[in-house]
């Protein structure tokens, strides 16, 4: 296997979010070399070293607390969490609504956030506390659903922190989340519950990407906080009535299977993979020439480990002759429906790439019953190829010797020359439909805008590559001066993959040097993969209208203060 080094981040780290991020790397790492990665929870740090998360919390008010440490954190059914640990009641403290905490959000003088019924005024700690800005996140709401997806917050020394900064209590009717009122005649009423971290993109059907800063955290994405593409009401699924069809061309035994009959007939199969939306990075299209489109920034990509059963096997049970040289292309029709009576959803993929072994119809999402919103029962999961082609909510598997019909094969996901401008006749017919992903990498960390003090003299930066094809990341690259020098960043890859065959992402960390005599500085990344490729300076030669494909060097600015 192609050797990584991971230089690990032992120095001392000036601010909380850089110091825990040096952590993470050390965790993960220790987590690399237990072995299988199969038979590991994602995101589960085990052994934590005590020291350098404390070394910046030490400086904090909240003393005698500095012996915590190892603990592993587990994940825990949502209900279950919290159970045991409850705020005190307090008789003497004011009760707030709701609405008197949301004035207290992000910007506010003063952050104040809730936990089950407590109020708490938490802006002096945000400076020292241990998870960073993340802690914003939850300002002027509950931190409750955060503190599920960061179990280390269940524990009693955390709740006395929180009740030293109590300033009230939360009016009882405003606990239980208010229910909205279900309009039957919306397509959209029966839509699943989500986090409240993701960044809604769209509400009707429902886009959002997953915060950076969490982004990063997590080698496999929790799937609370995978990032969501859907082009149409999400369906509700009743998984003991699905069935899955197999049929078309060559197919000399069609099949009609239950769920329980995919899961039972078909050895199982793990695969972390990487899920990349073909818009990703719109916006930062946009910014070089207007494009069409939903504006993602950069995180319309998650990884996850998913489990199922290779098509091929399905495909070869059905009685399909791998050598067939009529059938071309692998049709994917999904259960989610065009309200107004149009089409279900569908695409294709081709018949080699089907017929592959990494391609699989899964029905586990890291470890867990693939969610609503990612898919439930099923999905296909095509490693290396664009998330269009990877149908969820999959129902019907059609071998053809063309492609998919679909409205989402024939007339969206095609890249057309930079000559194409809006109003011009899009002639989808002359352009081929997306299938492998080019390389990408972009950066988590910093955020655009942020600032760092020059007496710091470095900045740690953190984010993400990937290539598609399973062409493996060889080196992802930092430079402070829009290109004529670089630097080589730390990378973390998936130990079970090699670099002919990587359909997880990368993640990279850097610390980079902040240049002397400026008041602000320019960070730029670029990777680099397996067959060399690697991506282009700007924009300007992969313009398209539709703003797919976006991956230019990834550009952050950032302000240096005195
Ligand atoms: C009033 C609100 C909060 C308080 C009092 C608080 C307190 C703490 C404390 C004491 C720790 C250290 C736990 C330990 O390692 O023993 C911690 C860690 C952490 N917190 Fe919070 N937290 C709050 C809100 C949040 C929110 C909303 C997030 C959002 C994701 C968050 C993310 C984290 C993370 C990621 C860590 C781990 C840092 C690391 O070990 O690298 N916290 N927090
Ligand atoms: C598949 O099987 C189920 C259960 O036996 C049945 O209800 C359904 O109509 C079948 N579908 C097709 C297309 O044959």
């Amino acid at each position: 296997m192609f050797h990584v080094t991971r230089r690990l981040c032992q120095r001392r780290h000036p601010n909380p979010l850089s110091a825990s991020l040096a952590i993470r790397y050390q965790t993960t790492s220790s987590y690399h070399n237990t072995g299988n990665t199969d038979d590991k929870q994602y995101s589960e740090p085990k052994n934590y070293s005590a020291s350098p998360r404390f070394i910046f919390f030490g400086a904090a008010t909240v003393l005698g607390y500095a012996y915590y440490r190892t603990f592993g954190i587990r994940k825990l059914s949502a209900d279950a969490q919290f159970k045991d640990l409850a705020p005190p009641e307090r008789k003497d403290l004011p009760i707030y609504k709701r609405d008197d905490v949301k004035k207290h959000g992000k910007g506010s003088q003063r952050i104040w956030v809730t936990f089950q019924n407590g109020v708490y005024d938490v802006t002096d700690f945000i400076e020292s506390h241990p998870g960073g800005d993340k802690i914003l996140l939850a300002a002027g709401d509950a931190v409750d659903p955060y503190w599920q997806m960061y179990a280390q917050h269940k524990k009693s020394e955390v709740l006395e922190i929180l009740e030293e900064m109590r300033i009230g209590t939360l009016d009882p009717n405003d606990i239980k989340v208010e229910t909205k009122k279900v309009d039957v005649n919306d397509p959209y009423a029966n839509e699943p519950v989500r986090h409240p971290a993701l960044v809604v993109a769209n509400h009707k059907p429902f886009n959002a990407e997953t915060p950076p800063t969490l982004l990063v955290d997590h080698f496999r994405t929790p799937n609370e906080f995978f990032f969501v593409r859907n082009h149409l009401p999400v369906p509700d699924v009743d998984v003991s009535k699905h069935h899955l069809q197999v049929e078309g061309l060559g197919v000399k035994r069609p099949l009609n299977l239950s769920v329980d009959e995919l899961k039972n007939s078909f050895a199982p199969v793990h695969i972390t993979s990487a899920i990349q939306c073909s818009g990703n990075r719109r916006a930062n299209m946009n910014a070089y020439k207007k494009v069409q489109g939903l504006m993602w920034k950069e995180t319309a990509i998650s990884n996850a480990k998913w489990t199922g059963v290779r098509l091929r096997d399905l495909l070869i049970h059905s009685g399909v002759d791998p050598n067939d040289k009529q059938i071309k292309h692998v049709h994917l029709e999904g259960a989610d429906k065009d309200p107004t009576g149009g089409q279900n959803y569908g695409a294709s993929i081709p018949f080699e790439k089907a017929m592959s072994p990494e391609t699989i119809v899964a029905y586990k999402m890291n470890d867990e019953d693939i969610p609503r919103d990612h898919g439930a029962p099923l999905r296909l999961i095509v490693p290396g190829v664009v998330g269009a082609r990877q149908v969820k909510w999959l129902k019907a598997i059609r071998l053809s010797d063309v492609e998919s019909p679909s409205h989402w094969q024939q007339k969206d996901y095609r890249v057309f020359s930079a000559s194409v401008n809006a109003g011009d006749e899009l002639k989808w017919e002359t352009v081929p439909s997306i299938q492998e992903y080019p390389i990408q990498s972009a950066f988590c960390i910093p955020q655009p805008g942020a600032a760092v003090s020059r007496s710091e003299e470095t900045i740690d930066v953190a984010g993400y590559a990937w290539s598609g094809g399973g062409r493996g990341i060889i080196r992802v690259e930092i430079s402070t001066d829009g290109g004529k020098t670089w630097q080589t960043a730390d990378i973390e890859q998936d130990p079970q993959q090699d670099q002919e065959h990587m359909w997880s992402w990368t993640l990279f960390k850097a610390s980079v040097k902040i240049p002397e005599g400026v008041d602000q500085m320019e960070l730029v990344v670029k990777a680099t993969d397996r067959s060399y490729n690697t991506q282009p300076e700007t924009s300007a030669g992969i313009w398209n209208i539709r703003g797919l494909l976006n991956n230019a060097w990834h550009k952050v600015e950032v302000k240096i203060k005195d």
